[in-house]
């Protein structure tokens, strides 16, 4: 194998997808990816990958460190994606601690890991850490972007972890010499994303007729990107990002929350042959999410100039797959909402 690449969170949303781009991308790679398997880990996402030849799954806690050492060991890792993480901003606010601990002890855990092995010896490593716009904080409605030199002011206990954690990164890299980078990245939508973000969870919602909780006055704006386009963008940045660096990555695709529900509604009632409006009266406006940050919307002219990415696909073309893929794995979201997907790793693994 040419390379041995640790990829963490792989069973996760975008995870997922960055593992099933890797491993059929690069089958001279071999591909570890490293799941604790929280509830937002789903090995179905990664049912069509996982006999092949250079992949292994490996169950464990980012913040186990003998565990990770065990692993750079074994496996010797020369590269690691680091996506674990808890990822969803309503949770932080119930429950910092398990933010801390995953999204900053857990990414310290692998840095100190992947020093311990790599030993000074940097030639050929990497270790490349996704992270989010939401540590800019919030923008206003004036046409200001995040820009990769714009100062962390993170807001949510997630954001305040992961700027924490890019933090982290970024110090071994000018203590240690270690070549690391990281990416800030927009929201993603796609396929197997967890159903308790906005477009999942209102596709499934509006399925079974049930109320679309929209936050305050849903004026709020996100700049969406689809999850394979980040994929790439991953793929772009690990094999030719410079180290010490930061890429911006979004859509530049501005929508506000209400609009996109609008755009949901609309497209889910189509195409599941309902009379058009048949859905409006779902939206239910509720108390706003505390701290809720008004507007985010990433310039990543840098990766554009520097690296060639961009986005391939268009929003509505990519809002129109999204939904068709849910409607037409309803089983892949059942399972999630009625808790069997948790079995799958017991069911699989278990007894091999
Ligand atoms: P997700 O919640 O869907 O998946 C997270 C994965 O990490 C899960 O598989 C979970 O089991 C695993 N995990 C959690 N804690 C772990 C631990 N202690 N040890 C090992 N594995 C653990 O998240 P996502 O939306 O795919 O986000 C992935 C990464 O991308 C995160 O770092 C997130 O901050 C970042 N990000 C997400 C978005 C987005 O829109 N979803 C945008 C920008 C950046
Ligand atoms: O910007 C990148 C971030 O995008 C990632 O770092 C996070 O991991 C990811 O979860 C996402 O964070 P958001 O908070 O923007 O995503 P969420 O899907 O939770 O919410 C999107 C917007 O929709 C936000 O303004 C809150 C609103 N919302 C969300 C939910 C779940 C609602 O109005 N109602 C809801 O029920």
């Amino acid at each position: 194998m040419k390379r041995s690449i640790l990829i963490t969170g792989g069973a996760g949303f975008i995870g997922s997808h960055v593992v099933r781009l890797f491993v059929t991308k690069y089958p001279d790679y071999h591909i570890i990816n490293l799941d604790k398997l929280t509830y937002a880990g789903n090995l179905a996402n990664l049912k069509d990958i996982e006999d092949a030849p250079n992949y292994t799954f490996v169950r464990a806690d980012i913040c186990d460190f003998d565990t990770v050492c065990s692993l750079f060991e074994q496996y010797a890792i020369d590269g690691v994606i680091h996506l674990a993480a808890e990822s969803h901003v309503d949770r932080s606010i119930k429950d910092p601690f398990t933010f801390a601990r995953t999204n900053v002890l857990g990414t310290l855990s692998l840095l100190q890991a992947a020093k311990h092995h790599w030993n000074g010896n940097w030639q050929g490593k990497r270790f490349y850490h996704i992270s989010t716009d939401e540590v800019y904080g919030a923008l206003q409605f004036d046409g200001s972007l995040f820009h990769e030199t714009t100062k962390y002011d993170p807001h949510s206990p997630y954001s305040a972890s992961k700027a924490s954690s890019d933090h982290f990164v970024r110090a071994f890299h000018d203590t240690y010499g270690m070549p690391a980078l990281v990416t800030n990245c927009s929201n993603n939508y796609g396929p197997y994303q967890f159903p308790e973000k906005l477009i999942p969870l209102f596709i499934n919602n509006i399925r079974h007729g049930k109320p679309l909780p929209v936050y305050g006055k849903g004026e709020n704006v996100r700049d969406w990107l689809y999850v394979v386009d980040h994929a790439r963008a991953i793929d772009t940045i690990f094999h030719n990002g410079k180290d010490g660096e930061t890429y911006n990555i979004g859509g530049f695709n501005e929508w506000k929350n209400i609009d996109i529900v609008k755009v949901l509604i609309k497209t889910v009632d189509r195409l599941l042959g309902n009379a058009p409006g048949t859905s409006d009266h779902l939206i239910t406006y509720v108390t706003d999410r505390p701290g809720h940050d008004l507007r985010y919307a990433i310039d990543s002219t840098k990766l554009k100039t520097e690296l060639g990415w961009e986005p391939s696909l268009q929003f509505e073309e990519g809002i129109e797959k999204t939904v068709r893929w849910y409607l037409d794995h309803h089983e892949w979201m059942d399972n999630i909402t009625s808790g069997e997907y948790e079995k799958y790793y017991d069911d699989m693994y278990k007894n091999r």
